[in-house]
């Protein structure tokens, strides 16, 4: 079944531990934290600090607390991340010239090592380091922002993601997908190959509650 990543990027920040516990009694089976520095993105976001604040009720939970990293010299702050909490860290290709040391880097703390892309970035920069990983992210947008359309060749990327995986035997790397999902599209994506459904505005919005939104998007995926 496909796991749902509700990103805290679109929660109420006012009040985000009660967002966090509604996502999460809904039956969300990852939390995705955005985190921007300005530089790598234009947007700046959260640190370490928020991910040990939700730490307690993902953990309590048991639900995974997915740390997504959209900044320069991710290295750097590998431990900081790893020691709050996050269960998950996933750097993009982009940022790290030296890829596999710094999978190894999140391995060794003892953290799912993820990998991730920009929609323009080629998937043949994974080529080497797919072997090492426990993740693939999709960005389906352009990182920075939540509340954006979902760039329809990424449903592409994601199959040809799926085929370089069987190829290489590598069927339980999960393939997450990350920006624009919703109710629209949840099904071809999830048919596409996506094993976590990253999703923020289609969960966190005015229209309807949390656990409406995350049933509606569950059922959508199950198409
Ligand atoms: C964008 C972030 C996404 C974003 C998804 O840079 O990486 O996780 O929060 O938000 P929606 O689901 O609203 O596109
Ligand atoms: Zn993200």
């Amino acid at each position: 079944m496909v796991k749902i990543a509700p990103s805290i990027l679109s929660a109420d920040f006012s009040r985000l531990g009660d967002q966090v516990s509604q996502a999460i009694a809904a039956g969300a089976e990852y939390i995705h934290v955005d985190v921007m520095d300005g530089h790598f993105v234009p947007n700046l976001t959260v640190g370490p600090l928020v991910v040990e604040a939700v730490k307690p009720l993902t953990a309590a939970a048991g639900v995974t607390l997915d740390v997504h990293l959209m900044i320069e010299k991710p290295e750097r702050l590998i431990p900081d991340f790893a020691r709050a909490g996050a269960d998950s860290i996933t750097v993009h290709v982009e940022t790290c010239p030296h890829l596999n040391r710094t999978m190894q880097q999140i391995k060794a703390l003892g953290v799912q090592a993820g990998v991730t892309l920009n929609p323009a970035t080629p998937l043949v920069t994974l080529e080497e380091i797919l072997d090492e990983v426990d993740l693939v992210l999709i960005m389906s947008v352009n990182p920075g922002f939540g509340g954006q359309e979902y760039i329809p060749a990424s449903s592409r990327r994601i199959a040809r993601l799926r085929e370089l995986l069987a190829e290489r035997g590598l069927q339980h790397v999960e393939v997450e997908v990350d920006g624009g999902v919703g109710v629209h599209n949840a099904a071809q994506i999830v048919a596409a190959g996506a094993t976590i459904l990253v999703a923020g505005t289609a969960i966190f919005n005015s229209q309807a509650s949390i656990a409406a939104n995350l049933t509606a998007l569950r059922a959508a995926a199950a198409g």
